[in-house]
C-alpha cells in the first residue's frame, strides 16, 4: 500500500515543481521529481545518439540504462550511471526529446518501477504526469494542477531556462509536448476522478501551495515514515 503518497500531476509550466516542494517542506515529506527521470532517460538517449522518435531503438537503451535512487536533501534523487544529472535535463535538446521518449511502453515501465519503490524511502510528494492515473492510483491525496497557454509560457519564459527562447517560442515547445503526453498510449497525462483540480493561472505560488496544505485530510496523514531507509539519509 502506498498510502503516503501525495500527487501532484499538471501539464508543462503548471507551477508543480516549485508547489510540489514547499508542500513536501511543509509537511516533513520527500519532494520526487518524476519528470527528471523521464528527463534523464531522454538525456542518455540524446547522449548515445539514439533518434528520440526510434521507439525501437529508445526501449533496447532503455533495457540498458541504470538509474539508482537515494533520498538527500528532502528529496529523492537519482544518479544515472553514477552521476546527478543536475542542470543538463533542463536544455531545449532534452525538452525536444523527453516527450517522444516518455511516450515508449518500456521508458514508462522503467520510471514507473523505480517510483514505486521510492515510498520505502519515507512518506512523498510526487509531481508528474501520470502520478495519481497510473504510478499510484491508490495515492490519498490527487491534485491536478492547471493553467492558460499563455500564462505558462510567460512563466516558463521568466525562468532563466528559457534563455533565448522568445514567449511564442516557449509556448510552441511547451504546446508540443502536452499534445504528446495527452495522446500517448500508456497513461496518458489526464485528469485523476478523485483528484482536486487547482487552476493557477490567477494564483500565486503560495496561494496554490496554501490551497493544498488546506486540503481536507492533508495535515492528518501519516507522518514520514521513520524506518531503517528513512534514518540512513
Ligand atoms: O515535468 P517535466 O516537464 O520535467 O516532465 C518532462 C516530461 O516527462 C514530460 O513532458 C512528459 C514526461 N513525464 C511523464 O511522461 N510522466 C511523468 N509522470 C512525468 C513526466
Amino acid at each position: 500500500v502506498h498510502a503516503d503518497v501525495i500527487a501532484i500531476d499538471g501539464p508543462a509550466a503548471s507551477g508543480k515543481s516549485t508547489v510540489a516542494r514547499r508542500v513536501a517542506a511543509a509537511l516533513g515529506r520527500l519532494y520526487v521529481d518524476s519528470g527528471a527521470v523521464y528527463r534523464a532517460v531522454a538525456w542518455e538517449v540524446n547522449r548515445r545518439g539514439i533518434d528520440p522518435r526510434d521507439a525501437r531503438a529508445v526501449s533496447a537503451a532503455a533495457a540498458r540504462i541504470s538509474i539508482a535512487t537515494f533520498a538527500g536533501g528532502g528529496a529523492v534523487r537519482f544518479k544515472v550511471g553514477g552521476i546527478e544529472p543536475g542542470d543538463a535535463l533542463r536544455t531545449e535538446e532534452v525538452n525536444a526529446a523527453v516527450s517522444p521518449v516518455a511516450a515508449v511502453p518500456a521508458v514508462r515501465a522503467l520510471v514507473t518501477g523505480l517510483l514505486r519503490e521510492m515510498p520505502r524511502f519515507g512518506s512523498l510528494v510526487v509531481e508528474g504526469r501520470d502520478i495519481g492515473t497510473a504510478v499510484f492510483p491508490e495515492a490519498r491525496a490527487k491534485f491536478y494542477l492547471e493553467a492558460s497557454p499563455e500564462e505558462r509560457a510567460r512563466r516558463r519564459h521568466a525562468e532563466s531556462r528559457a534563455a533565448g527562447l522568445s514567449v511564442s517560442a516557449v509556448r510552441d515547445s511547451i504546446g508540443r509536448r502536452d499534445r504528446i503526453d495527452s495522446s500517448r498510449t500508456v497513461a496518458p497525462l489526464s485528469v485523476a476522478p478523485d483528484a482536486t483540480v487547482i487552476d493557477t493561472t490567477a494564483l500565486s505560488i503560495d496561494e496554490v501551495t496554501d490551497r493544498i496544505l488546506k486540503a481536507d485530510g492533508i495535515r492528518t496523514l501519516p507522518r514520514p515514515d521513520a524506518g531503517p531507509a528513512a534514518r540512513e539519509r
